[in-house]
């Protein structure tokens, strides 16, 4: 096996995006670009893997932390320069390297493996990944001899009439022999349309040194668009987003509607579990089986059992049982933790608090910083009083206790086992457990009042 590094170009401003966020920051299906790129060179081989980073170089170290290493790009003089910053890193190396744009976000795994192959086996000092596109505009052209082998790489804005009209362009993927790669770099000059030392001016030098080029030209051009602008951004995502889904249906869950359906490409969802349409679901969240998720629900960054409902809801950062119903119209925050047989119904907010086994809260609630054991009714409109204005307080609610509705749990405050809260009150003291307690004041009823 060979050695093998790559270099992920992602110093770019990205003018064209009209944007505050760095190009290859910008996310789709949830994730950005330049992550995309890095989860799919993880798993090819590769020894080291180096970003080039420059504009907003901190935030994309912060997105891929210690996954890459990292080299500076200082000033942006073009995509040749830019591999030239991880010549410190690369120089003693013998090997393969692979340059992979931080604006490519569709590219995988499988075509990275078969380009590496292709180089490693038949010798080529480079080898360019090709694709054919309807509509090149934009792309570098890979211009061949008439024999077929290719000469070079020019590049849209440098182009004649002739090279403007082919079609196979250059997809900002190369497999390079690195001695050569960083030999070859150090003749790339800037006299071009754009000022810029290209990379793809590499292929013309060792081409012109004798060396072999090679190109493998993969027949899926959608897996190579390249993402300058806006326009390219919601093509990648609806590309993008049917590749996730029909992976997913593939594995055996149903999806109503995939074209109204945003699945992140990290979430897992078990088999026969249903999504309706207009559902979100972001990040790692991992669904069960035979769940029932939708319509219009959001899920992100959690867990949910087997056999769950959650319909018309929002579950950020939180964990849900086996056959839990969620919703229509709830919304768990952060930290919410719902055992087993947990129902959470209309319009009832949860945050950073615990349900046992088979409590329930089935309308109009606010419980936030809450232990609930098992086994627990809140009653309708019932609310912890979690917030002084300035601290956060603790409400347990022990198993198998029953909250009357409208009723007022004052932090920290502690509701004993099998207690019973009389609807309407206000509870500031602890009630102890198999107790009723009742907080409130009592009707007084005055008679024929209206008739004096
Ligand atoms: C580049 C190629 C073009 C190819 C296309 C494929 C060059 C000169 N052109 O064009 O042949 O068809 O990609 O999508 O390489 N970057 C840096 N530092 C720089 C310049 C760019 O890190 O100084 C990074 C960018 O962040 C981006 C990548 O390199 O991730 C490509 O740069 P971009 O400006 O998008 O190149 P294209 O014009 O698309
Ligand atoms: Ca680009």
């Amino acid at each position: 096996m060979n050695n093998r590094f790559a270099v992920i170009l992602a110093a770019g401003k990205g003018t064209r995006m009209k944007s505050d966020l760095y190009k290859v920051l910008h996310p789709v299906c949830g994730k950005p670009m330049v992550q995309h790129i890095v989860d799919q060179i993880k798993d090819c081989n590769v020894k080291k893997t180096i970003a080039v980073v420059g504009h907003g170089a901190e935030k994309v170290k912060d997105q891929l932390g210690k996954d890459v290493e990292y080299v500076l790009q200082e000033e942006q003089l073009g995509t040749g320069h830019a591999v030239m910053q991880a010549e410190g890193l690369l120089r003693e190396e013998e090997g393969t390297t692979v340059v992979l744009c931080g604006d490519t976000p569709l590219l995988t795994k499988k075509t990275i493996d078969a380009l590496l192959l292709e180089h490693e086996t038949k010798g080529a000092k480079a080898t360019i990944l090709t694709a054919k596109a309807e509509e090149p505009t934009g792309y570098g052209r890979v211009i061949r001899d008439k024999d077929g082998a290719v000469n070079k790489i020019v590049e849209q804005k440098d182009a004649n009439e002739e090279e403007l009209s082919v079609k196979e362009i250059n997809t900002g993927t190369y497999c390079f022999d690195n001695k050569a790669l960083f030999l070859a770099l150090k003749n790339v000059g800037n006299s071009n349309a754009q000022g810029e030392y290209y990379l793809p001016d590499v292929i013309e030098i060792l081409q012109r040194d004798g060396e072999a080029i090679a190109a493998f030209q993969t027949l899926d051009f959608n897996e190579t668009i390249g993402v300058n602008d806006r326009v390219a951004l919601s093509t990648a995502e609806v590309l993008m987003k049917r590749r996730i889904n029909e992976q997913l249906m593939r594995d055996g869950v149903t999806l109503i509607d995939p074209e109204n359906t945003y699945v992140s490409s990290d979430a897992i969802i078990g088999k026969d579990t249903v999504i309706y349409p207009g559902c979100i679901i972001k990040g790692k969240t991992i669904i069960g089986e035979n769940c029932e998720i939708g319509p219009h629900s959001e899920i992100d960054n959690s867990k949910i059992g087997n056999n769950t409902t959650v319909k018309q809801s929002v579950v950020h950062d939180s964990e849900v049982g086996n056959e839990v119903s969620i919703g229509p119209f709830s919304h768990l925050r952060p930290q919410t933790k719902l055992s087993n047989h947990v129902r959470v119904g209309n319009f009832v907010e949860l945050k950073k608090m615990s349900m046992g086994e088979g409590s329930k809260a089935s309308h109009l609630s606010y419980l936030g910083d809450a232990e609930v054991g098992d086994n627990v009714n809140v009653g309708c409109g019932s609310i912890t009083v979690n917030y002084d204005g300035k601290n956060k307080y603790l409400t347990k609610i022990e198993d198998g206790a029953f909250i009357g509705c409208n009723s007022n749990l004052i932090a920290p405050v502690t509701v004993g086992e099998g207690a019973f809260i009389a609807a309407g009150s206000t509870i500031t003291d602890d009630v102890p457990g198999q107790s009723l307690a009742i907080a409130r004041q009592r009707q007084t009823n005055k008679q024929d009042y209206f008739k004096k």
